[in-house]
């Protein structure tokens, strides 16, 4: 049986999720929704990376105390998750105890391999970030990603051996074994490695909000190695650095049945960390590396990426609120093609709910259902099953936005059919080819009803009662 892992970056509890975060997490789920109905070995982890200065300092500023104020919004992103009908395999919270000793496990283990040494850093890290900077990452002497300035660090501190990565990585990356997509990702990363990997800082002194490093309590390790272990550890992983035996595990109870991820999701902002870091990590631990790395585009408003730092957020709750939990994943799965950049604004968002929620599916069905009732004619498909080829090709190519696009046809095509044929009147005055109409109609919604299970599962089960009672209800009021 094939299996599939897939993972989301596990995001900062510095606040609560915004929907670039949705965004990414939507994505894992409808794709795990897709294997787990096609009767695939599943996993989808998600989580929340709890630890570092930034994390801190949004505590500090809060007024609460650090454990108190991460608990609180750790349950803000699992509360959003909930209303965004997000089922995941695994939500991993890294102050969890298990995750704290297999990081400190695993950091042992490099250390006892040769992979770390003690040195001094010296040098520019941005805190928003929670990375090292080098000069050409700054723009005036700022961060890009936060427009912020870096602080200047000088510390005693442990080094991972990053640099005698950067071959075989390279390989790795550019004969796709590791595959980044889209393809300007992959080069994006191929012209960075070309430039040289440095070894890199990862512990800290001054950091009190961390895993304590094992062989010198003093420091904690760095946030970053804190939070890749995430990948592992999320499926029980314990910190030992092998493939664990056969026979294979149950579902669960072993980590090595999933691993290595099949694919990771993230935005470009963590790109560059997770091929390099992330991999060399892997490398050393003689662990096989992700085989994809699908990477997105950002959320913008006013052509500035949202974010908490920049403050300029819309919040998933709003859109739940208004257009329920799967018109709000619909909002945010159809906005960018995936890899582009795009501006949303709330005016957008309902624009497009009424568009195509609201006249488009929502008006077929009721419309078909409404017509069905009266001349009493069901549903004869009811055990559809996806048959459309093309839908099942993009599902494999990943291609979020061209399925929906691709099922947004269909309904258009359902609706222009309805008022070409005037069934309304047809029912009447033939109401053989009426019926025959309505029969073509009710077998195609159906199928629209399953290839819309990932995206929308609440939806897709309403159109299945919908069709199976003729009961009709409103599945997306107008606004
Ligand atoms: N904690 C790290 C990740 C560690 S993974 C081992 C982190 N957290 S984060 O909270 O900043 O999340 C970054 C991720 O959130 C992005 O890679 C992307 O998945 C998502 N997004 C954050 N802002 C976004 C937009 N404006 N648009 C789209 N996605 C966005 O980095």
């Amino acid at each position: 049986m094939n299996k599939f892992y897939i993972t989301t970056p596990i995001y900062y509890v510095n606040d609560r999720p915004h929907i670039g975060h949705a965004y990414t997490t939507c994505a894992a789920d409808v794709l795990a929704r897709w294997h787990k109905a096609k009767g695939e070995k599943t996993f989808f982890l998600t989580g929340t990376d709890e630890h570092g200065i930034k994390v801190q300092q949004a505590a500090d500023k809060s007024g609460k105390n650090v454990q108190d104020f991460v608990d609180e919004n750790a349950q803000t992103f699992k509360d959003a998750w909930q209303k965004l009908n997000v089922q995941y395999d695994n939500f991993l919270r890294t102050t969890d105890e298990k995750h704290i000793k297999a990081v400190q496990a695993a950091v042992q283990a490099l250390y006892d391999k040769g992979f770390i040494y003690k040195g001094q850093y010296e040098g520019l890290y941005c805190v928003s970030c929670e990375q090292y900077k080098f000069e050409d990452d700054l723009i005036d002497g700022k961060c890009r990603e936060h427009n912020e300035k870096p602080v200047l660090m000088k510390e005693e501190s442990y080094f991972f051996k990053l640099s005698q990565f950067e071959k075989i990585l390279e390989e790795k990356i550019s004969s796709d074994e590791l595959k980044i997509e889209p393809p300007e990702r992959k080069n994006e990363v191929l012209t960075f490695l070309k430039s040289g990997l440095k070894d890199i800082s990862i512990s800290r002194k001054n950091v009190k909000w961390g895993i304590s490093l094992p062989f010198e309590s003093s420091q904690t390790i760095y946030v970053w190695i804190d939070a890749f272990l995430n990948y592992l550890t999320g499926l029980g992983w314990d910190g030992e650095n092998k493939i664990p035996p056969t026979p294979p595990l149950k579902r669960g109870e072993g980590w090595g049945d999933f691993w290595p991820p099949d694919v990771q999701l993230m935005s470009k902002d963590i790109l560059r960390v997770h091929a390099t870091i992330w991999t060399a990590l892997l490398l050393a631990l003689e662990l096989p590396l992700p085989k994809e790395i699908y990477v997105h585009g950002y959320f913008t408003i006013g052509s500035q990426k949202m974010s908490k730092s920049m403050g300029n957020v819309i919040w998933p709750e709003d859109l739940v609120q208004k257009f329920g939990g799967d018109g709000a994943r619909y909002l945010i799965m159809s906005s960018l093609a995936w890899g582009q950049d795009g501006d949303v604004t709330r005016e957008r968002f309902t624009e497009k709910y009424n568009a195509d929620l609201a006249n488009g599916l929502g008006n077929l069905i009721s419309r078909v259902a409404k017509l069905s009732q009266n001349a009493k004619i069901k549903n004869q498909n009811d055990s559809a099953k996806l048959k459309n080829d093309k839908i099942q090709k993009l599902f494999g190519e990943l291609k979020f936005k061209e399925i929906l696009d691709e099922i947004w046809g269909q309904i258009a095509w359902a609706n222009k059919y309805i008022e070409e044929k005037k069934l309304w009147e047809l029912v009447k005055s033939d109401p053989e080819e009426g019926k025959k109409v309505l029969g073509e109609l009710l077998g195609l919604i159906s199928e629209i009803g399953e290839e819309l299970a990932p995206f929308m599962p609440a939806t897709s089960e309403k159109i299945k009662e919908i069709l199976a009672s003729g009961k009709i209800e409103l599945l997306f009021p107008r606004f």
